[in-house]
C-alpha cells in the first residue's frame, strides 16, 4: 500500500482529488486542509511530511486572490513560494514524489501559439511571479518533482467563474464580459483525474514517474465571452451579454490576453486523453444542477 498526502484538500483541486481518491486502490490518502495544515506554519508543514513515509505529496494549496495578491504579496509569497520550498526540501529527504500546480500567470500572454513547457516565463502579477519562484524553487530543491500548470480552473465546489456568472447571470438583464482574454476553461474534476493517472501509472509501471513540468488543461480555446455564453446557454439563463475590451474593464492585477497551453507534452508522455472544455462543462453544471 502507498501513502499520498494531499495538501489542501478543501479547494477546488483538492476536493475533486478527495472525491476521485477511491479510484486508487493500491493507495491510503490523509488529506490537510487549512484549519489542519497552515502552510506558513513552515514547522508544522514539515512535521507532516516527514511524520509519514509518504510516497507522494499532492499540494493543492495557493493564493489564488489575484488582484488582491497585488497588495498582500508577502503572505502570496509565503504560500506559492516559501512553502513551496519547504515542501520539496522535505520532500526530497523523505523521498517522496511531488505533484504542484502552477498556472498560466507565469507567462505574459503575449504569445500567438499555445505555449510550450520551455516558453519564456515573464509573469506581470504578484501572483505570477510567486506562482513561478514556486516552480523554480520547487525543482531546485527536489529532483523527483512534477509541476502541471493549468488555467481557467473550475469545478462545483467553491467560488469559480463558472458560479459567478451563473449568480450574476440570474440577478441581471445584461452583462459585459471581456472578449481578448483568450484561455482554456479547465474542470477541476478533469486535472484531478490526470494527477491521479499519473500516479497510477507510476505505480503501476506503465509509465515511471517523470519530473519536470507539464502543461494541462481542457483541449479547445475560449474567451471569457464565449465562456460565459456557454454557462448561460447550458443553464437556460437569458441575461444579455456584451463582449467588452480588457480596457473597459481595469484590474489591479492585468490579465494574459492569450494564455492557451499546449499540452503535447502531457499527453505524449502520458497517453492522457483530454475532454474538450464544453464537455466537461457540461458534466460541472450537471452537478452543479443535481
Ligand atoms: N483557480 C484558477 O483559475 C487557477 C488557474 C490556474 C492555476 N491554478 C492553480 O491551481 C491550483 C489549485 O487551484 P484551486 O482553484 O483549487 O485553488 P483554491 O480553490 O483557491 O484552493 C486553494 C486552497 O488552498 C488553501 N490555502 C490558502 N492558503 C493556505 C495556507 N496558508 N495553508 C493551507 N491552505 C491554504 C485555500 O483555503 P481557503 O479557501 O480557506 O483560503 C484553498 O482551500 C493552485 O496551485 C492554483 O495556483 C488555479
Amino acid at each position: 500500500m502507498k501513502n499520498i498526502l494531499v495538501i489542501g484538500s478543501e479547494g477546488q483541486l483538492g476536493h475533486e482529488i478527495k472525491n476521485r481518491s477511491n479510484s486508487l486502490q493500491q493507495a491510503r490518502f490523509s488529506f490537510t486542509t487549512f484549519e489542519t495544515l497552515d502552510v506558513t506554519n513552515f514547522d508544522l508543514l514539515k512535521n507532516t511530511i516527514a511524520k509519514q513515509p509518504y510516497d507522494y505529496i499532492i499540494n493543492c494549496t495557493a493564493y489564488t486572490a489575484v488582484d488582491k495578491a497585488e497588495s498582500e504579496a508577502e503572505l502570496a509569497r509565503k504560500i506559492n513560494t516559501e512553502a513551496i520550498r519547504v515542501i520539496g526540501e522535505t520532500a526530497a529527504q523523505t523521498q517522496a514524489k511531488v505533484i504542484h500546480v502552477s498556472t498560466d500567470y507565469v507567462f505574459d500572454g503575449t504569445n500567438y501559439r499555445p505555449y510550450i513547457e520551455e516558453d519564456k516565463t515573464a509573469p506581470n502579477t504578484v501572483y505570477g511571479q510567486t506562482k513561478l519562484e514556486g516552480e523554480q524553487l520547487l525543482l531546485q530543491s527536489h529532483s523527483k518533482s512534477i509541476i502541471l500548470r493549468t488555467s481557467w480552473l473550475y469545478s462545483s465546489h467553491g467560488n469559480n467563474f463558472v458560479k459567478t456568472m451563473i449568480r450574476l447571470g440570474k440577478e441581471r438583464d445584461a452583462l459585459n464580459v471581456i472578449y481578448d482574454q483568450v484561455g482554456s476553461p479547465t474542470y477541476a474534476g478533469d486535472l484531478a483525474q490526470a494527477i491521479l493517472h499519473i500516479i497510477a501509472s507510476d505505480l503501476s509501471g506503465s509509465q515511471a514517474f517523470q519530473p519536470g513540468i507539464y502543461h494541462y488543461s481542457n483541449e479547445g480555446v475560449a474567451s471569457w465571452y464565449d465562456f460565459t455564453l456557454a454557462i448561460h446557454q447550458a443553464m437556460g439563463i437569458s441575461c444579455q451579454i456584451h463582449p467588452i475590451e480588457s480596457k473597459d474593464y481595469p484590474t489591479p492585477a492585468p490579465r494574459p490576453h492569450y494564455s492557451v497551453l499546449n499540452k503535447a507534452k502531457i499527453k505524449k508522455i502520458y497517453q492522457l486523453q483530454i475532454p474538450y472544455w464544453k464537455d466537461s462543462l457540461t458534466k460541472c453544471l450537471a452537478e452543479l444542477k443535481s
